[in-house]
């Protein structure tokens, strides 16, 4: 049997609304990324939704648009994909990386505290995994000390702190709509919520020359072409309409994998805090013979990855030594399980019997 750690959804209103945008002429700027905007602000509850190209330029544009650069630092897991280091990076502000708590993987608030100096412009909690970070904690020190509080929800659609989404938390919330995500547009993609109008309005303009809306001739500031093509908002549309079904789904294969996983005393299964809404994004375990495991699983046709191998601070345009024990210890250990909503119950079966025949 061969398993993919990942499986994308396409179905016949997918293919129709493909075709319905390449023969409508429109690609670019047109109705469909303002449908997929109205779908994502209800169903995440947002009031504002910005689509833009990608996770990465969506947390550009929140960047960008809080004018964060030259002489800032940003407070940020060093635990996390290296997209969300580069977006703030470019525009000259600098990372100052915080370890990680070790059970739910996502920034130690303890540690952002501890963090925080007379350069700090922003906060940039990663949702890692799909487990949101401790939002009250980081919001009340964000209001503190009049600092930026920005989500990195790329792989947490949906994720909820004490019943509150992740994207209504927070200054803005950005979001990726790469393939292998919760929700994707089969393609890239992304989306930054807010609660502002005129940050709203200010991400528009941002992503499309710097001009606002209704402005045809004239840019009233430098901006970039981030805009979300109709073909990939239209997918994104059908996308969204399962998503709350899939995250279900999500989550009832996490309780199979805890349930049936949870006795091997050699491996660590993922946690869900009791005031998080987790939507497993990926299954991480924990477990010292990780790529021993990774072989043996793959040898069964079962594909596995490793989120992340390389933490950001050990990237080699980083200097300076960072102390970060958690991190390096965890990315020695961690191993992402198939999960997704197309999974089958066979294939499911077959996975956790593969697991439970490892011999550690
Ligand atoms: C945590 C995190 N941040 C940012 C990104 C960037 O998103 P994208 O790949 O859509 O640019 C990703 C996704 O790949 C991600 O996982």
């Amino acid at each position: 049997m061969k398993v993919p750690l990942n499986r994308m959804f396409v179905d016949d209103d997918t293919r129709k609304a493909v075709l319905e945008v390449l023969e409508s002429g429109r690609y670019v700027k047109g109705p469909k990324a303002d449908e997929l905007e109205n779908i994502f602000s209800e169903l995440i509850g947002a009031p504002f939704s910005v689509s833009c190209s990608s996770g990465s330029t969506a947390l550009m544009l929140a960047f960008r648009a809080l004018g964060i650069g030259k002489g800032d630092e940003v407070i940020v897991p060093s635990h996390t994909f290296i997209a969300s280091i580069n977006g703030f990076q470019h525009f000259g502000a600098v990372p100052r990386f915080v370890d990680i708590d070790r059970e739910t993987f996502t920034m130690d608030v303890d540690a952002a505290r501890l963090a925080i100096n007379d350069r700090t412009a922003a906060i940039l909690p990663v949702h890692i995994y799909g487990h949101p970070a401790r939002m009250d904690v980081l919001e009340e020190l964000a209001v503190e000390k009049e600092i930026a509080l920005i989500g990195d929800a790329a792989q947490a659609h949906g994720a909820r702190f004490r019943g509150a989404d992740v994207g209504v938390l927070g200054d803005m919330t950005c979001y990726s709509f790469f393939p292998s995500k919760v929700v994707t547009v089969a393609g890239e993609g992304g989306m930054i919520t807010c609660g502002d109008p005129e940050l709203s309005d200010l991400l528009k303009a941002l992503r499309n020359h710097g001009r606002y809306e209704g402005e045809r001739d004239v840019s009233s500031m430098p901006g970039f072409n981030f805009r979300l093509p109709e073909i990939q908002a239209a997918v994104g549309v059908v996308q969204m309409s399962h998503m709350n079904k899939w995250i279900d789904r999500r989550r009832e294969i996490a309780r199979i994998y805890n349930e049936e996983l949870e006795g091997l005393d050699w491996l660590t299964t993922p946690v869900e805090m009791d005031w998080a809404r987790h939507v497993y994004y990926l299954y991480v375990i924990r477990l010292q013979d990780r790529d021993r495991l990774a072989e043996h699983l793959s040898s069964r046709g079962i594909s596995t990855g490793v989120h992340y191998r390389v933490p950001a601070h050990k990237m080699p345009y980083f200097k300076g030594a960072w102390d970060l024990p958690v991190t390096e210890r965890t990315v020695e250990e961690i191993l992402s399980l198939p999960i997704h909503p197309l999974l089958t119950e066979e294939e499911l079966k077959y996975i956790i019997g593969s697991v439970r025949g490892f011999r550690p």
